[in-house]
């Protein structure tokens, strides 16, 4: 196990009914700001919820972050801050709304250009507004981390920046604000939660046997439920315990000490930037592929992935990775995210277009060992075709 620091500060408040907490976890002088996206939290009954919780703050509103949050319209809700001297955030939405509230906290703490906390990085911010989470939407993990993807429209750009500025100061996880997830939505977040889990899982063996089998119990638990809630919608206990999966697999505990690949979100990216797919659908097409070309440089992980994940135990061990990674495509599809560019109506011409932005985007050491080349993605996404 290689060395590490581990150091996560957001307080869970989890549970149902516990936004009425709210009020408590905002210092009661703060001039607060609820940011969120399209409307769906008001046709739910979230809005309000908050809105009552906060009756006794002073809280203005920021709505319109849409997923795949775009640096242009979340500039102007840097300029909102500005204006109304806000001093604290409230996001209230899925991981597209954290995110854009992670950039707004840093881009309004900022003196320069805000493009360039996602152009140099996160290391550019020295501070941040403090801000709260409300999730509805349980697949990123952003409700307990301090990464951000943030979209610039002009120039069809997805870039991540992280920060320890940004963890949010509380995030509250209430599994019965989920129910009303179209089911596009609900496999979208089974799959997200399932592939951060094998970005810092299925790379080689680095004797780190607790992150292992954490991370072989969040996959399970994914598989054994993912059908689950798509056979039960309402059952408030399944969303839970996949709500609670999704946070656990990326707030980091999962990845101390262990090398991470990461190849499959940075194409994914480059995807949902050139052709405005939902980032799951991105994940469920380039994993396949990327666990095939890799399956040498991964092979012992993938042994232990077959056997303890899937319970493959018969066959040669190429047969074992084969099955592993013919289920791991069927459990997306199974979960209503096709796994082939042509699912989406996509073809060849598709693949050239992001090789090239892989290229343009300086991605070209991806992966655990920094080695997969252009080249190499264009291989793997021509197994999803
Ligand atoms: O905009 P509204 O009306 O709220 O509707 C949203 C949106 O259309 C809807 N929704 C959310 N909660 C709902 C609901 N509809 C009904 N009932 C509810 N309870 O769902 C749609 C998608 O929302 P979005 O926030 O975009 O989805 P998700 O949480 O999957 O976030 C995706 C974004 O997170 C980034 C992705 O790249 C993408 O931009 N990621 C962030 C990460 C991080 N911060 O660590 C890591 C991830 O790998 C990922 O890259
Ligand atoms: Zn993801």
């Amino acid at each position: 196990m290689q060395n590490f620091e581990f150091h996560n500060p957001t307080r869970v408040i989890f549970g149902v009914g516990q936004i009425a907490s709210l009020a408590k976890h905002i210092p009661s002088d703060a001039r607060v700001l609820m940011l969120y996206g399209g409307g769906s939290i008001k046709t739910n009954g979230t809005y309000d919820e908050v809105r009552a919780a906060l009756a006794g703050h002073t809280v203005l509103e920021f709505a319109g972050i849409e997923p795949n949050p775009k640096y242009e319209t979340l500039m102007q809700a840097v300029e909102l801050i500005h204006r109304e001297k806000i001093d604290f955030l409230l996001a209230v939405g899925g991981g597209s709304v954290v995110d854009g509230t992670k950039f707004v906290a840093a881009a309004a703490a900022y003196d320069g250009d805000a493009w360039d906390i996602l152009k140099i990085g996160g290391k550019v911010i020295k501070a941040a507004l403090p801000f709260g989470a409300v999730l509805t939407l349980p697949a990123t993990g952003s409700e307990m981390n301090s990464a951000s993807v943030i979209s610039r429209a002009e120039t069809q750009e997805k870039r991540a920046f992280m920060s320890p500025h940004v963890y949010p100061r509380f995030s509250v996880l209430d599994p019965a604000k989920t129910l009303t997830l179209p089911l596009r939505q609900v496999g979208n977040g089974v799959v997200d939660a399932f592939v951060h889990t094998t970005e810092q899982y299925l790379t080689y063996p680095a004797n780190a046997p607790v992150q292992d089998r954490f991370a072989e119990g969040l996959l399970q638990t994914l598989v054994e439920l993912g059908p689950q809630v798509l056979a039960r919608p309402d059952d408030v206990e399944v969303r839970a315990n996949i709500m609670w999966s999704a946070t656990m697999a990326l707030n980091g505990l999962i990845g101390v000490g262990v090398p991470q690949d990461w190849a499959t979100h940075m194409i994914g990216h480059e995807l949902t930037a050139l052709f405005g797919l939902d980032h799951a659908q991105t994940l469920a097409i380039v994993l396949p592929g990327i666990l095939q070309i890799r399956r040498e440089a991964k092979r012992g992980k993938l042994l232990q992935y077959a056997e303890r994940v899937w319970g493959l135990k018969n066959g040669t061990e190429d047969e074992r990775i084969d099955a592993a990674i013919g289920n791991t495509r069927a459990f997306f599809e199974q979960m209503g995210v096709p796994t082939r560019l042509s699912g989406y109506g996509l073809g060849p011409e598709a693949i050239d277009a992001t090789v090239a932005a892989v290229e343009a985007a300086g991605l070209t050491g991806l992966g655990e060992h920094r080695d997969i080349t252009p080249a190499d993605v264009r291989k793997a996404l021509q197994l999803s075709l």
